[in-house]
């Protein structure tokens, strides 16, 4: 008897040849991504079942036939930045009255949004959420064929992984390889756990196999991911462990390996020790701390204290001294005092980031965080995090200015977009740094003398 997997699979393929033989002319896409590295992950098997659909991408939205919206809906702002371009877009469709509409990802699996989707916006063609992913073709052909809006929102709550599903990957250098999806951590501010579902992780023979297609087709620079990458495999008995996994792509002839997001609680002395002795793990770790002060972190649910953050630092740079930390920080969290928000402050002096990403609090229906009084003020939450992205500025300026005179190595993947006598790449701390160069630096790994800083990229010399 064929498994759940298979039958999908020859479902999908189904759809996809008959999609592909009905139109006399091909139909073009444009997809646009909000959002997490996840999501532009997710974008890519997207493109790669419109192709196989025998679809083109279209060079702009204005002129698709079908464009996609693939959402976030981690901050409010991402939400109506979203909802904003897919409304200005129905106006687009009295000049090309043939325009499909179509949204999918994490926006369309909050609770209630499939119905605010129906009642509120009718011009939205097809919706499908996080967990549909795998049915997108399907639902394509239900669309073409009755030309009658789709909705499709699954409730489960572990997605079903398929594996072998199309691809069309936005780099040939560098690639995402998905390890698990969703997130069992349930922080009280952050809906991902209610939209992305629990923990489950891919197969770890899977994940070899792809990073070794991918080393063989030239790829030179993967990132692994998931919402908590350090808890991966602990859904599957048997599984490899994180550091295991790592210890192994450590091997298989990949030039460069990132993963992201760790969390703080489940960073494990070994994976560190895989970091330290590992020749292709990049010296770059992404580990938000979300806040200074332990009465906030514990608010937050967050199950680690400002000391084991510390603690874990201190390890990773006594195992991997040159690492390049950066964070994500949230100010104006219900209750922050300003002597809280002070504790952020001196955890940002204290662990002296590369980069962080700070956000403003955004309270988001259904977590525990949005029954609790807002008690900081926009403006003040708008003060705080001013001054703690100018001091992050000035530490950002430092910790570059530190690397002038060093030797990097830089994985050169594109013109510069201010001069185009340079071209730009990324070093192992994940810093873009630019050079004089022509095309044929392109894709390669070359070392480069760090001239100058500016305020967020490198500028240096290729040695070769
Ligand atoms: N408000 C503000 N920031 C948030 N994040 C997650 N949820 C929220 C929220 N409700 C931030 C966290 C997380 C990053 C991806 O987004 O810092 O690490
Ligand atoms: Fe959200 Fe916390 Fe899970 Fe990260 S670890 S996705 S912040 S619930």
């Amino acid at each position: 008897m064929p498994d759940k997997e298979e039958v999908l699979i020859q479902e999908q393929q189904e759809a996809i040849s008959r999609i592909a033989a009905r139109e006399d002319r091909p139909l073009s896409y444009y997809i646009v991504t909000y959002g997490c590295q996840m999501n532009v992950r997710d974008s890519e098997t997207l493109a790669g079942m419109l192709q196989n659909m025998g679809m083109k991408e279209a060079g702009d939205r204005r002129t698709a036939d079908f464009v996609l919206f693939n959402t976030c809906c981690v901050r409010e702002n991402a939400e109506r930045r979203a909802l904003g371009n897919v409304t200005w877009l129905k106006e687009i469709r009295k000049e090309n009255p043939n325009l499909l509409i179509a949204v999918c990802g994490c926006m369309i699996q909050e609770p209630g949004m499939a119905e605010k989707i129906i009642r509120q916006y009718p011009f939205i063609d097809l919706a499908f959420g996080t967990h549909n992913l795998p049915r997108f073709p399907m639902l394509m052909e239900k669309l073409l064929n009755s030309r009658r809006r789709v909705i499709e929102v699954s409730d489960q709550t572990r997605m079903d992984i398929y594996e072998g599903q199309p691809v069309v990957r936005q780099s040939p250098h560098e690639a995402f390889i998905t390890i698990m999806y969703g997130c069992n951590n349930f922080c009280s501010y952050c809906i991902v756990p209610y939209v992305r579902g629990r923990e489950v992780s891919r197969e770890s023979s899977h994940i070899i196999k792809e990073a070794e297609e991918l080393a063989a087709s030239g790829v030179k620079d993967i990132t692994l991911l998931g919402q908590n990458v350090n808890s991966y495999g602990l859904d599957r008995p048997g599984e490899l462990r994180f550091h295991e996994l790592l210890a192994f792509l450590d091997s298989i002839g990949i030039e460069r390996i990132r993963f992201m997001t760790s969390h703080p609680k489940d960073i494990s002395d070994e994976l560190i020790d895989v970091m330290g002795k590992a020749k292709h793990v990049c010296h770059a770790l992404h580990l938000p701390v979300q806040h200074g002060s332990n009465r906030v972190l514990h608010d937050m649910n967050r199950r680690y204290t400002r000391e084991h953050y510390l603690d874990r630092v201190h390890k990773l740079r006594t195992a991997v001294p040159d690492i390049a930390l950066s964070t994500d920080i949230i100010v104006g969290y219900p209750g922050e005092t300003r002597e809280e928000f002070e504790e952020t402050l001196s955890l940002v002096r204290e662990v002296r980031y590369a980069s962080a990403f700070t956000f403003i609090y955004s309270p988001r229906v259904g977590t525990p965080a949005a029954r609790m009084p807002k008690t900081v003020s926009k403006e003040e939450a708008t003060a705080r995090i001013e001054e703690l992205i100018a001091l992050q500025k000035s530490i950002t300026a430092e910790t570059l200015q530190g690397m002038v005179g060093e030797t990097h190595r830089v994985l050169f993947t594109e013109q510069s977009r201010r001069n185009s006598a340079q071209f730009a790449g990324k070093n192992d701390y994940n810093i873009t740094v630019n050079a004089d160069a022509d095309e044929s630096v392109i894709g390669r790994i070359l070392p480069v003398r760090i001239t100058a800083a500016k305020e967020t990229t490198l500028q240096g010399i290729i040695l070769e």
